[in-house]
């Protein structure tokens, strides 16, 4: 049985024993290779899952017998349908043409198509493959993830699609680590309060635009205060002490004069959170106010404190504070003016 004496039938092989059956085409007929006129590659159909499929094939007058086939099975011999797919239709019944419309094609319908022909006892097969592509879809992605800063994590990203799809990470939230990964497992170990924030699986091919997803990372730390600058306020005024401390979750926080920890609405005080913010403002300063206080910010994962001094008129406590810096520009001018006048 000459090439299809192996134990695997290719196609072509099962085609040329179609047509034997068919046709009966003597078996010591030799069975030449694809270049030879016996059998023409056609182009390639490229279809869309679901689009219709036209699978054409020509002929001339001299034909006697027409059959397509999917692999080794017949659709059609001659007008005869064989298929009972009946999304399998014969489209032109012409002398010249006989082509087959599959429709709603699916990815299962991929793979080479045959149109036997046979010609004064000459067999000949036009091969078309029919290539099947499904744009690209995200079957399933990791979902928003809240962790402890320094443990590691991995997002998962499936897509689907023909031929099989790109899979890219990008970081959105942050400026500096905007980094870029490909592969459908993203993997973030050891991860830093800057690695939170949105990151974007993009899943590409050729078919059409890109399926984009995101993943929320909520990464949890333990508070660092930010902003805690002494301030001054005189007798009788309003003072306010401000703390800010950044944290996730957001800190809770209290406030401290020496020992003594100072409650919302008592001693003439009150206490307003709001996000990372505190604001301990005294109503009407009076000279026992002034003094050494401690803002604490408080989460689950661990806490933080600064010292905030509330100081009267006249007092230097603090070195960026205003009348400090008008001193020393003061004294700078003071000495450019000295400098100018000894030059001369
Ligand atoms: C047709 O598609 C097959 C399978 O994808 C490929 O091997 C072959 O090179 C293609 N032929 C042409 C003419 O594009
Ligand atoms: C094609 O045309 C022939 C006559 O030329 C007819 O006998 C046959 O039924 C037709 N087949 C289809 C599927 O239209
Ligand atoms: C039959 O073939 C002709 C020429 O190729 C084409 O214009 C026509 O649309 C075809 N008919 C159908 C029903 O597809
Ligand atoms: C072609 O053959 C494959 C495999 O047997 C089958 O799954 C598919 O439905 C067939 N498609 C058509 C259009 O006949
Ligand atoms: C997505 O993947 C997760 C983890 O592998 C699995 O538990 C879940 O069932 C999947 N969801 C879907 C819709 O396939
Ligand atoms: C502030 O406190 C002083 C002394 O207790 C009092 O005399 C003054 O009226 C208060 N001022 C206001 C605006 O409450
Ligand atoms: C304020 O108190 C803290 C401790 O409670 C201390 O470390 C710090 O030196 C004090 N600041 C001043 C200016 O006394
Ligand atoms: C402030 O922090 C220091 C060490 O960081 C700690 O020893 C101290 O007890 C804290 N103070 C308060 C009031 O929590």
């Amino acid at each position: 049985m000459g090439v299809c004496g192996y134990l695997v039938l290719s196609w072509r092989c099962l085609v040329v024993l179609s047509l034997r059956l068919l046709f009966l085409v003597p078996a010591g007929l030799p069975v030449r290779s694809g270049d030879s006129p016996f059998s023409k590659v056609m182009d390639n159909v490229t279809v869309r899952q679901g689009d219709n499929a036209v699978l054409r094939c020509n002929l001339d007058n001299r034909v006697t017998r027409v059959a397509w086939l999917n692999r080794s099975s017949i659709l059609f011999a001659g007008f005869d349908k064989w298929s009972i797919d009946p999304r399998v239709i014969l489209l032109n019944n012409t002398s010249t043409e006989y082509s087959i419309q599959i429709k709603d094609v699916d990815v299962y319908d991929d793979g080479p198509y045959v149109c036997s022909i046979l010609t004064n006892n000459n067999p000949k097969a036009s091969r078309v493959h029919l290539i099947v592509q499904v744009p690209p879809r995200i079957a399933n992605i990791s979902t928003d993830i809240t962790v402890n800063e320094g443990s590691s994590i991995t997002l998962m990203c499936l897509a689907i699609g023909r031929p099989e799809p790109t899979v890219t990470w990008r970081h959105l939230s942050s400026r500096a680590h905007r980094f870029v990964s490909e592969g459908e497992y993203l993997e973030v170990t050891e991860i830093s309060k800057e690695q939170s924030g949105v990151y974007e699986c993009s899943a590409s091919n050729d078919v059409s635009a890109p399926d984009v997803r995101k993943v929320h990372v909520t990464v949890n730390y333990p508070p660092f205060i930010s902003n805690a600058r002494n301030t001054g306020a005189p007798i009788g005024q309003k003072g306010i002490l401000h703390c800010e401390a950044s944290a996730v979750p957001f800190a809770v926080f209290e406030w401290y004069k020496e020992d003594r920890r100072l409650l919302n609405g008592l001693n003439g005080v009150r206490i307003e959170n709001k996000g990372k913010q505190s604001m301990l403002t005294f109503f009407n300063v009076s000279e026992q106010d002034y003094g050494n206080y401690t803002c604490v910010a408080m989460n689950k994962l661990g806490n933080s404190n600064a010292s905030i001094i509330l100081y009267g008129p006249g007092a230097v406590h603090d070195r960026n504070n205003a009348a400090f810096a008008t001193h020393s520009s003061f004294c700078l001018l003071l000495t450019l003016v000295l400098q100018y006048v000894l030059k001369f």
